[in-house]
């Protein structure tokens, strides 16, 4: 059986990492098998490249650096874990994916939507996830709960209207890909939104 591709989207702060906590604890009780991983990153190389385009004092990097920086660290992914997990039949949450370059460089940064997946093509050919789930949260709001968390990465250090086009980015990508990708309100509480995630898993797992 192949393995399913499961991916959580959202603006910086928008409360993903609790809710893959909670599926991953959830499909794991059922028995199944998962993998975990988050981008930038998820391996050695991905990590070490991580490192360079999250580096606050980095505040030179142009913008098609950050581009390929992004899909390096994403084919290194793709290759050593993401591919090797769904051909062995396991499911993969993946905390953000190629749908993060769409909105962060395509739309935030200008570069267009068909170029960031034009560049990702090579990057991950045809390994898509069966699933996006997106928690949409007004831009500023997940800002202000990361500030609350420690110290900002050069990302989240951008402009205020910068992280606004981040989350109006995601709306108009949800809008894109209706089939694939599942918005959900990110500003209910964190159980609603996980029985919300459950219905939607359940039914691509089955
Ligand atoms: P991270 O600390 O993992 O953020 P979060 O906890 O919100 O997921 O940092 C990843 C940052 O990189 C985040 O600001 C989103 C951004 N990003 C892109 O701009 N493009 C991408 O392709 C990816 C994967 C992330």
């Amino acid at each position: 059986m192949a393995g399913v591709f499961i991916t959580i989207e959202g603006a910086d702060g928008a409360g993903k990492s609790t809710q893959i906590e909670k599926l991953k604890h959830y499909l794991s009780c059922k028995g199944y098998d998962i993998i975990l991983c988050r981008e930038p990153g998820g391996t050695v190389i991905s990590e070490e490249i991580r490192k360079v385009i999250l580096n606050k004092e980095f505040t030179e990097m142009g913008d098609m650096t950050e581009l390929l920086l992004y899909t390096s660290a994403r084919a290194q992914l793709v290759e050593q874990v993401i591919r090797p997990a769904l051909k062995d039949g396991k499911i993969v949450i993946c905390d953000r994916f190629v749908d993060s370059s769409a909105v962060y460089q395509g739309i935030a940064r200008g570069m267009g939507i068909d170029l960031v997946y034009e560049v990702n093509r090579y990057a991950i050919g045809k390994t898509m996830p069966d699933i996006t789930i997106l928690l949409d949260i007004p831009g500023s709001a997940g800002i202000q709960r990361k500030k609350k968390q420690g110290e900002l990465d050069r990302m989240e250090l951008e402009t205020a209207s910068f992280h606004d086009k981040v989350s109006e980015g995601y709306r108009i990508l949800a809008e894109k890909f209706p089939e694939r990708i599942k918005k959900l309100d990110g500003t209910q509480p964190i159980e609603v939104i996980f029985d919300q995630i459950k219905e939607i898993v359940k039914n691509i797992i089955q």
